[in-house]
């Protein structure tokens, strides 16, 4: 409890006031990690892998953008911040201990961004959602990771349009506007989500499932995984909630090696 209030106490002067109400969710989603540490190591290691593979599969190595980097577990920070020139973070909130953690790591070309990455204001003030487009402003774009923030864009937006007395017809389509950002940017993208999730008993019996995507298909997937994101203990004795996740590439131009591949693999 101490280190969770000093978290707090430590994050909201470093956070834009617009943003400062999301500092608690982000100390409740620190103190859980922190908790299931073992229960999520597996699914920890799937996302790294996939960004691995991104970042194998990728042309160049000047600039790439996380969004959702939230307490940077999925993502291979240090990893990324060797192999390319910068690093740039984005969240609604980057909490005081994800700061420290940069700066005694000496990451010094890793960049935060505090933005809201949903496309609601967009939709408030009755225009298209375009909640990616500031990418476009972002010099030497090479790879961009959503780190599995597509399902909280729709639960956040879901809930703004209850207290905003909007219809929930908006969440699939702030979930249908963040893939198509992605596949209009001009870099590869490695997406990480969670698509569905089931409350689940000792006997393995279903009691509750449901899609997070809101009827939207996701993208082609590379690898699929169970994440236990509440596992037996932490909120009952009896039940776990069990996230479904998927990785997928998008916009990947074959490197030439890959391409010479792949017509030796047709023509054979
Ligand atoms: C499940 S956590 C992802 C964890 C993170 N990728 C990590 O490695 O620790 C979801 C993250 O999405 C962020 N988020 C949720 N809605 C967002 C929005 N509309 N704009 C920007 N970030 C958002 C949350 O603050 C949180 O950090």
């Amino acid at each position: 409890m101490i280190l969770e209030a000093l978290n707090y106490l430590a994050s909201l002067p470093v956070t834009a006031s617009l943003h400062r109400g999301f500092v608690r969710g982000s100390v409740n989603l620190w103190s859980r990690a922190r908790r299931c540490a073992s229960a999520w190591a597996e699914h920890e290691r799937h996302c790294h892998e996939a960004v691995r593979a991104a970042v194998s599969g990728g042309r160049q190595r000047r600039t790439v953008v996380v969004l959702g980097s939230g307490l940077v577990r999925d993502v291979p920070v240090e990893e990324l911040s060797r192999q390319f020139d910068t690093v740039v973070l984005v969240d609604l909130v980057h909490l005081a201990s994800v700061r420290l953690w940069i700066r005694a790591k000496g990451l010094k070309n890793v960049r935060l961004i505090e933005r809201d990455i949903s496309g609601f204001a967009d939709i408030a003030a009755q225009k298209e959602p375009e909640p990616l487009a500031f990418l476009r402003q972002v010099p030497y774009l090479d790879l961009v990771i959503s780190a599995n923030v597509l399902s909280q864009i729709g639960i956040g937006a879901g809930r703004k349009a209850e207290a905003a007395g909007l219809s929930q017809e908006i969440v699939p389509r702030l979930i249908s506007a963040h893939l198509d950002g992605l596949r209009g940017l001009p870099a590869d993208v490695c997406l990480l989500t969670d698509i569905a999730f089931k409350v689940v008993d000792r006997t393995g019996k279903v009691h509750q499932d449901a899609d997070l995507l809101h009827g939207i298909a996701p993208p082609a997937e590379a690898a699929r995984w169970s994440w236990p994101v509440i596992p037996t203990g932490e909120a009952s004795r009896d039940y776990q909630v069990v996230h479904t996740v998927i990785a997928s590439r998008l916009n990947c131009v074959p490197k030439p090696a890959e391409m010479a591949t792949a017509e030796h693999g047709d023509s054979a």
